[in-house]
């Protein structure tokens, strides 16, 4: 075992939006959230909506309101970080989102669109250029794509482009926030697997966030699961998402559609029983 202490390490994090009214206390989305990424490392995190997923993410990025807590990146305390270390951490931390068709602006060509964070980085024209059919190449993209505009494109092939833009500066973690949800399910596998060959590829690690157990089962190596806020199960993939140990875990198990029919049987008797048992508790 190495002795380097992990690329991302959020330590007792706390996340508070400022209260509505004068009279009401700040909603506290994150408590005491701790997890670590280690380099080229998929840490799955998956929670209901509304559980903090985003919140989390976006804190990595340094969009949300840390109330205490710390998030070191590459031995450096972030979470609170003003816009010039934010600039210069953009080398090294990206994001992906959800929705393929608002994070592409829509007046750019894509060749425009991977150019933009090298030119912000001072990449010169013509290496610009190389660099953009490189990352057009990384992501299955033909090179042509770069003279067309985002609308042209299927919304796989846009999160293809979104994730080419992520890689333009060759981070060392991508913050991938629900990326294949708006995806049918066939576009969803070939861009999960595209997020694996990236990784092993690039060396790259991810904080991967879903709300569906499955998607996370197949490109992470570890899994938190967040539950109002808190972590209440972090261990190996397989044990996580195959035998929970916490109750909400197990709920979001039974609620995960299965592509397996002998599974699916099984998990829907499993479910019926569940709750025949739920009911006998409440006679
Ligand atoms: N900007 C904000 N201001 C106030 N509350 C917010 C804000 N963003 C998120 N929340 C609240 O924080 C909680 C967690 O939200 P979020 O992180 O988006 O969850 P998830 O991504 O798991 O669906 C929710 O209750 C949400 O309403
Ligand atoms: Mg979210």
């Amino acid at each position: 075992m190495s002795e380097s202490p992990p690329l991302l390490s959020v330590d007792s994090l706390v996340v508070e939006y400022p209260a509505k009214g004068i009279l009401t206390r700040p909603f506290r989305a994150l408590d005491q959230v701790s997890i670590s990424i280690g380099t080229g490392e998929t840490l799955g995190l998956v929670g209901e909506s509304g559980s903090g997923k985003t919140t989390l993410g976006r804190a990595v990025l340094g969009l949300a309101p840390v109330a205490s807590g710390s998030v070191m990146f590459a031995g450096t305390e972030i979470s609170h970080a003003g816009r010039r270390q934010r600039r210069s951490l953009s080398r090294e931390l990206q994001v992906v989102f959800q929705d393929p068709y608002s994070s592409l602006n829509p007046s750019l060509t894509v060749g425009e669109i991977l150019a933009e964070p090298l030119s912000v980085q001072g990449v010169s024209k013509v290496d610009a250029r190389a660099r953009v059919k490189e990352l057009l190449d990384k992501v299955r993209l033909p090179s042509d794509a770069a003279n067309r505009l985002p609308r042209e494109f299927s919304g796989g092939q846009r999160q293809r482009v979104a994730i080419a833009r992520a890689l333009a500066l060759s981070p060392k973690l991508i913050v991938c926030d629900e990326p294949v949800s708006a995806l049918d399910l066939s576009t969803q596998a070939k861009v999960l697997d595209l997020f694996l060959q990236i990784q092993r590829d690039t060396g790259v690690s991810y904080l991967f966030v879903s709300h569906d157990l499955d998607v996370v089962r197949h490109v992470s190596h570890r899994v938190a699961v967040l539950y109002r806020g808190e972590i209440v199960e972090e261990g190996p993939a397989t044990r996580v998402t195959e035998r929970p140990e916490h109750p909400y875990t197990q709920r979001l198990l039974l609620a995960s559609p299965v592509p397996d029919p002998d599974a699916q049987a099984q998990r829907r008797a499993h479910r019926k029983g569940l709750a025949v048992q739920r009911q006998e508790q409440e006679h």
